[in-house]
């Protein structure tokens, strides 16, 4: 997806027409970022281990003891929602010998959650319960719950940290990484309902699905059925340089062409925001697209150095969905046919950048802004601490 890509004020200290006439030439991050192995490692431990990470929809577990399971690169974690009705994140790992609780995507339990492999017992909020063929007092059932995970929740969305400190709360995170997205709250995105998700694998690092969402350079010679819908991406900006409000005008209300779909606006949208489509990252992984009738929002999580699974999930409100002429299927097709030929492009980058002749890099011009401003987050994310 790439309707608009406000990547946000993250560095408000800095001013952008400082770089104008090549004053100060920025650099794109060096060949070797996307693709040697030590700083895929490095990008595990200190951005995916370290931050809030987007992992799905609260939706996805509504019931006490329904869970989902997500790969946080490599790192296996349930989100369960307890008979407090809390959701909650644990490693999918057993406390006894370590066995791998639930290999599918998604279930829900009966009770408890039992391990496989000796039966032993976890209730729903983690504790360790029960510990067949095994004296009670042998074991600290106390000492040994599921190993927990940070979780918060924000407008529908999931997102855990993996963190071994207590981090900041979610909504702070947002605010310090892309305050403009907390203005996106007027759409009150936790009361939309997904109606279907789209998966891709791009064989590309994660940096280059973000970075090719925060430019909108590549938009007319990549999307040029996007371009007649947004016609300020003409211009190669990924925002509307006459407004100040980060929106875009749309010459429709959805995320394809006006004549694809009949779906009612939703109710949280104003007038003034009717013909606008906003967007806009969750440093690191969650890129999130907001139009009159819906809303697309997408969780990048890296596979490997040189892979990524992008899950695009398609929300409408469920006054929407119930009418009975609801078909949001043409503009879905739409919008996959965008973040195809996005994925095509970024593949065709990850080839070239494991050139010896790209070593040092490239080079930024003025309309990569957004995309320049993710490096220097992902820099000093990377190389703290
Ligand atoms: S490894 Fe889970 S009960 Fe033994
Ligand atoms: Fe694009």
């Amino acid at each position: 997806m790439n309707l608009n890509s406000r990547s946000g004020s993250w560095c408000s200290c800095f001013d952008f027409h400082r770089a104008k006439g090549n004053s100060v030439e920025r650099r794109t991050l060096p060949g070797p970022d996307y693709f040697d192995p030590a700083i895929f490692e490095l990008d595990r431990e200190q951005i995916f281990f370290r931050s809030w990470v987007m992992v799905g929809l609260s939706e996805q577990a509504e019931k006490p003891g329904q869970w989902f399971r997500v790969d946080v690169v490599g790192e296996s974690i349930l989100i369960m929602r307890g008979q407090d009705m809390k959701l909650r994140g644990f490693y999918n790992v057993c406390r006894h010998r370590g066995s791998r609780l639930r290999e599918e995507e998604s279930g829900t339990e009966n009770g408890a959650l039992a391990c496989p492999y000796h039966d032993w017992c976890y209730s729903f909020e983690g504790a360790l319960v029960a510990t067949p063929r095994v004296e009670k007092d042998e074991i600290n059932r106390d000492a040994h719950g599921l190993r927990p995970v940070h979780l918060d929740e924000w407008q529908g969305c999931v997102f855990v940290n993996l963190d071994r400190e207590t981090p900041v709360s979610l909504r702070e995170w947002i605010g310090n990484v892309n305050p403009d997205m907390l203005t996106y709250e007027r759409y009150d995105m936790g009361s939309l309902r997904m109606t279907s998700k789209s998966e891709f694998v791009v064989e590309a690092n994660w940096k280059i699905v973000i970075e090719n969402y925060c430019e909108c350079l590549h938009c007319p010679s990549v999307h040029p059925e996007l371009v007649e819908l947004i016609p300020a991406y003409k211009t190669g900006w990924v925002f509307d340089p006459a407004r100040d409000d980060g929106g875009v005008n749309s010459t429709s209300r959805n995320y394809g062409p006006a004549t694809a779909a009949n779906i009612a606006l939703m109710p949280t949208v104003s007038e003034d925001d009717a013909n606008s489509v906003y967007g806009g990252t969750i440093f690191p992984n969650c890129f999130i697209d907001i139009a009159a009738t819906g809303v697309v929002i997408s969780q990048v999580m890296p596979v490997s150095a040189t892979s990524t699974r992008i899950s695009s999930m398609y929300m409408f409100h469920p006054n929407s969905i119930a009418a009975p002429d609801f078909d949001a299927s043409t503009l879905i097709a739409f919008s996959d046919m965008v973040t195809n030929q996005d994925n095509s492009v970024c593949e065709r980058a990850q080839r070239g950048v494991t050139s010896r002749s790209f070593a040092d890099g490239g080079v930024y011009p003025e309309k990569d802004e957004y995309v320049w401003q993710f490096n220097q987050q992902y820099l000093q994310s990377r190389d703290a601490r």
